[in-house]
């Protein structure tokens, strides 16, 4: 049982389940997502107040469709628990209860005017007409029996309905993403609908979170593999709170770091008050055991691999200094969690993220006290905690470091230029006033060569890719448009000033169907 009500989203696999946790979340109420797949009435515990079955990808009439079983309408009218379906959500209702959803000859995708038709609890304080975002293919045309209609557009008749005991509502465009003007309020219409306290509020979860780690851990010790990035360095700042220097912090130069990040993490390290810092330099190793190999996944399973051999040296050398260590802090964030464990059958894997595959330790507990949260929450609870912006306003950065951002075999030709380019490009982000806007800006260092010209002579020398995105929860993003009078700057600098290096050019490829990293 959780002290907070939660709301349960039902993921049928659209791009957008994740904003729509988070949307509720910013509604102060504790969203959770569970996979269609994974799915079982018994989920909804006591303290559910409320369940949203999101969007998807599929048609209700393919073979292999997602679905969820109907007991759960009857089981929510007896608890009196509200459903909102969104998009598929939508459809899978009517269909579930009773109506009929008919395939839609063509996609509908983008803005449409929704107008309201008669009293509706739902779409209550909307004015009559307003601007909402649409994407799909099929079109409920017939509601089950006691509901009624509460919305149309000029394409879709039946655009949100609701049932007349006020406890199912559907909508068929997204009330989550921004181009639906009243989103929000059509969210927070449904929220007081079922009745939550509106008590997740950061601040006061902090303390509590304090206290829970205080609880469980006592008088143990607890090692943290701390990388300088936000997510690890508000871990270990929540224990640090909680148990003080029963904390050992053990941070590992792969090789694959930027351009005096070693120095930067050491010192902010020291800044905010941890004692037992521990530095490992394994980047020989690392690179010994990275030079020559060419293929993504063998990459990130050689550096997991080499990660967890040598954080278990570590600890062993720790635990002969200190006594046992009995938990192992990991900095695992909410989307981390859902995607690693719940992976359902509509999403597939992407790439190994290194931070979830790490299987070591496994005699230590694991302690994760950011689990729950997002990363713009995670954001809000570091800088609650006086952590600087330096380190929250930071970009994410993933594991294996500039590993994934060098295409093709592994040399340390490509390295040195993968971390020149990286701190060219940073720097001028920052100069020009434009880190901040994006979710992240690097350059990766491709493969194959090009011909160019340097000063006489002719050239033969590596292409880097500039990748800048703007994104919201990284599960998709849009290439930024960047000014072109930047990206001269940029590209001159790396031509000039990296040797290697002959051509810039920028990515304009949005996620899906890119990923933001390369590898
Ligand atoms: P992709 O490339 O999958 O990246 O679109 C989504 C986000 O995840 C970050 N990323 C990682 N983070 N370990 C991490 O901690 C990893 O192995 C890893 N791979 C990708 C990436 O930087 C982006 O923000």
């Amino acid at each position: 049982m959780n002290i907070h009500e939660r709301l349960l989203v039902i993921d049928f696999g659209s791009q957008y389940t994740h904003l729509i946790c988070r949307r509720v979340r910013e509604l102060k109420v504790r969203s959770e997502l569970i996979p269609w797949d994974r799915f079982s009435i018994d989920l909804i515990e006591e303290d559910v107040k409320g369940i949203i079955l999101s969007g998807g990808p599929k048609s209700i009439y393919e073979d292999d469709a997602p679905t969820i079983d109907p007991y759960i309408f009857t089981y929510a009218r007896k608890r009196k628990i509200p459903i909102l379906g969104i998009c598929y959500g939508h459809q899978l209702m009517a269909h579930l209860l009773g109506g009929d959803v008919s395939r839609g000859k063509k996609r509908e995708y983008g803005p449409a005017i929704l107008e309201i038709v008669g009293e509706s609890k739902l779409l209550t304080g909307l004015p009559k007409k307003s601007r909402v975002w649409m994407s799909h293919g099929d079109l409920v045309i017939k509601l089950p029996s006691n509901m009624k209609i509460s919305g149309r557009t000029e394409n879709c008749p039946i655009a949100a309905y609701e049932s007349i005991d006020g406890l199912f509502f559907g909508v068929q465009f997204h009330p989550e993403v921004k181009h639906t003007e009243y989103g929000m309020k059509i969210l927070d219409n449904f929220l007081k609908l079922c009745g939550f306290r509106r008590d997740w509020v950061i601040s006061d979860i902090i303390n509590q979170k304090i206290k829970e780690i205080r609880q469980r851990v006592g008088g143990s010790r607890v090692l943290l593999a701390a990388s300088g990035g936000v997510d690890s360095t508000v871990t270990a700042k929540l224990i640090h709170e909680a148990i003080g220097d029963n904390l050992h912090l053990v941070f590992i130069n792969t090789g694959f770091l930027r351009e005096g990040e070693v120095e930067w993490v050491l010192n902010m390290l020291r800044n905010l008050g941890f004692k037992n810092i521990h530095y490992v330099d394994a980047s020989d190793r690392f690179l010994k055991a990275l030079l020559g190999v060419e293929h993504p996944e063998e990459k990130r399973k050689i550096f997991a691999r080499i990660y967890a051999e040598v954080l278990e040296e570590a600890a062993k050398k720790l635990e002969r200094e200190y006594g046992r260590f009995r938990f192992l802090a990991q900095g695992t964030i909410y989307p981390d969690r859902v995607e690693s464990g719940a992976t359902s059958s509509t999403t597939d894997k992407i790439k190994s993220h290194h931070n979830v595959v790490m299987p070591t330790l496994s005699s230590l507990e694991k302690l994760e006290p950011l689990a729950d949260f997002y990363k713009d929450e995670v954001r809000k609870i570091a800088r609650l905690l006086g952590i600087p912006k330096e380190v929250w306003g930071r970009h994410p950065f993933p594991g294996p470091g500039l590993l994934v951002r060098i295409l093709g075999s592994i040399t340390e030709e490509k390295i040195r230029i993968a971390r020149r380019a990286h701190k060219i490009v940073e720097e001028e982000a920052k100069k020009w006033g434009i880190y901040d806007e994006l979710w992240q800006i690097f350059p990766v260092v491709l493969d194959s060569k090009a011909v160019g010209v340097k000063g006489d002579a002719r050239s033969y020398e590596y292409i880097v890719a500039i990748r800048a995105v703007k994104s919201e929860d990284a599960m998709t993003a849009e290439f930024a448009r960047l000014p072109w009078e930047f990206l001269e700057h940029v590209a001159k600098r790396i031509v000039n000033e990296v040797e290697g290096v002959n051509r810039v050019v920028y990515d304009v490829t949005h996620k899906p169907p890119a990923t933001i990293e390369y590898e």
